[in-house]
């Protein structure tokens, strides 16, 4: 049976949510990624920044387009070493400025990818899956990227059977 890994950043605290500013006790990306752990009985890494992003969402906004354009890579507090033990890998997290937060790539470029397949999932406000495929493909050397999952995020609450039944029919 092939084992799976769901690998997700996710931000708690104020977030853009369906056009107001609402204050998330858990961020729609965790849902998700919960989702898909009971759906495909994969194991889970959080991913947290050594230093956590600011609660208030304009303050997150202007670090995280600062970062994307220094192509940083901010340190973990923890750092998963290891994927050899997986064949599908879940890269979940959110759209932030139109691909994963930089501390998502901080860990992928790390890992040995060489025959995983991954799928990119991401939660939005209307971007989509963005650019996070093919930003995806250049960091996971040597693994095949497949079709991903796009959720939006004011719906993550309510996308439990939708997200479940995607992630049942990759693996
Ligand atoms: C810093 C920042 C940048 C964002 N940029 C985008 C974006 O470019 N496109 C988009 O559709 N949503 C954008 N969003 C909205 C988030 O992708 C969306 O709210 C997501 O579901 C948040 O997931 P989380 O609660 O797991 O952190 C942004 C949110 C933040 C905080």
């Amino acid at each position: 049976m092939a084992r799976n890994l769901i690998i997700y950043y996710s931000r708690a605290g104020e977030n853009y949510f369906g056009g107001e500013i609402k204050n998330l006790e858990k961020g729609n990306t965790e849902l998700v990624a919960e989702y898909i752990r009971d759906a495909a009985d994969g194991e889970t890494f959080k991913i947290e920044p050594a230093e956590d992003y600011p609660a208030d969402y304009n303050e997150t906004a202007k670090k995280a387009k600062a970062e994307l354009k220094a192509g940083a890579r901010p340190a973990l507090k923890a750092y998963l070493s290891d994927i050899s033990g997986f064949d599908n890998i879940f890269v979940c997290g959110p759209c932030w400025w139109g691909t994963y937060p930089c501390v998502v790539f901080s860990l992928l470029e790390r890992l040995d990818w060489k025959g995983k397949r991954v799928f990119p999932v991401i939660t939005h406000e209307g971007s989509g899956l963005g650019s996070a495929p093919k930003d995806l493909k250049k960091i996971c050397r040597g693994a095949k990227i497949e079709k991903g999952l796009a959720v939006e995020g004011k719906s993550a609450a309510e996308a439990s059977d939708e997200v479940k039944a995607w992630a049942k029919a990759q693996i």
